[in-house]
């Protein structure tokens, strides 16, 4: 049997992304492509997403994204073997871009459609870059989720625990915006950490302790406002050790959360996880990658975390996710709707 050659295709947020990856029978993956055009130019001015900003920026751009995919991979259209694409969830508008485009491709290529979960994409990229195994624990966390969920096959996923309020990446970028950091605020605020004294501010660890795996993130947050407008106007190391605090509050549950997860994992699934798997823009950050490796030592596993570049929105995660489910036969008919909305 030969290489699956997909083109995947990501539109739901504000990075407009297509690449090109192989799958190998033995289910080894290999990028031979991965092209992302940030938004964050279009969307600053306004210090957050504009979707409909976001949607006619993917028009302008995604099919020079595209070209430049499949030069970089070197293939024609008639070398893959499917067109995939996130169909959800995600901004609407965008997801109908990238959609329509991969139908329109598909249509006139004659390949197969598969449409992707964008977070089922999140959740399958450390098998492309770590080979990970069946079953595992995963940790998403992104600016839109987070989820603590046992991966185990394509299509079965059991969600653990969940933020009862704010994803993770929101709190990050809620608290760069008091704070009066540029969006995206979670590279700034680490960058910010980096200077600051975690200590110096006691903030709350909000469900630490609990045996429920669910998160709550507004209570901290709220408790970084109040100090900040306590000590405004803000010098420039009242910002870095408000977000150092921050930052070491987030680690902590974080980490206390995963090790509550693993514990259901064991009832649920019967065995431990082959590892802990981080997917989403936060797994950007060193800290909580760091804190997370102890973590995963502690329970016994291996942690596996895309590098940064992957862990952000990109088109090789829809292409892998793609060739995943083409491997087990999964495609995708024509009339496809695009969704807002897609729990895993
Ligand atoms: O997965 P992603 O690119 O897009 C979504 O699907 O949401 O994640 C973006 C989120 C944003 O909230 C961003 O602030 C956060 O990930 N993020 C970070 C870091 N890099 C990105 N949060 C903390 N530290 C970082 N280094
Ligand atoms: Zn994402």
């Amino acid at each position: 049997m030969a290489d699956l050659l997909v083109l995947g295709i990501e539109t739901t947020c504000d990075e407009t992304a297509a690449a090109v990856v192989a799958r190998a029978p033995s289910g080894a993956g290999h990028i031979l492509s991965n092209v992302v055009r940030s938004q964050i130019a279009d969307h600053l001015p306004y210090g957050g997403v504009v979707p409909e900003i976001a949607a006619r920026a993917h028009v302008e751009v995604l099919d020079i994204v595209i070209a430049d995919a499949m030069r970089q991979a070197g293939v024609g259209f008639g070398d893959l073997s499917a067109i995939a694409a996130a169909a959800g969830p995600g901004l609407i508008g965008g997801v109908i871009v990238g959609l329509t485009t991969a139908k329109a491709l598909a249509l006139a290529t004659g390949k197969p459609l598969v449409a992707v979960n964008h977070l089922e994409a999140h959740a399958l990229t450390a098998r492309l870059t770590d080979g990970v195994a069946f079953p595992y624990l995963l940790l998403l966390v992104s600016g839109g989720h987070t989820q603590l969920l046992a991966v185990e096959d394509i299509g079965r996923y059991r969600r653990i625990g969940t933020t009862l309020d704010d994803a993770v990446g929101e709190a990050f970028d809620k608290v760069a915006k008091m704070l009066s950091l540029p969006y995206p605020g979670g590279p700034e605020v680490e960058q910010q950490a980096a200077l600051g004294d975690p200590d110096r501010f006691s903030f709350p660890r909000p469900m630490m302790g609990r045996r429920e795996p669910d998160f709550s993130l507004s209570g901290l947050k709220t408790a970084v406002r109040l100090e900040a407008s306590r000590l405004a106007p803000l010098g420039t190391q009242d910002v870095a050790d408000l977000c150092a605090s921050f930052q070491a509050a987030v680690v902590d549950v974080i980490c206390d959360r995963v090790r509550a997860a693993a514990r259901q994992f064991r009832d649920l699934v019967g065995i431990g996880p082959t590892a802990l798997v981080v997917a989403g823009g936060v797994g950007a950050n060193e800290s909580i990658r760091g804190a997370l490796q102890r973590t995963a030592a502690e329970l016994g596993t291996r942690i596996a975390v895309p590098p940064p570049a992957l862990c952000t929105d990109n088109g090789a995660m829809i292409a892998w996710a793609g060739a995943e489910r083409l491997a087990r036969g999964l495609t995708d008919p024509l009339t496809l709707a695009p969704r807002a909305r897609w729990p895993l």
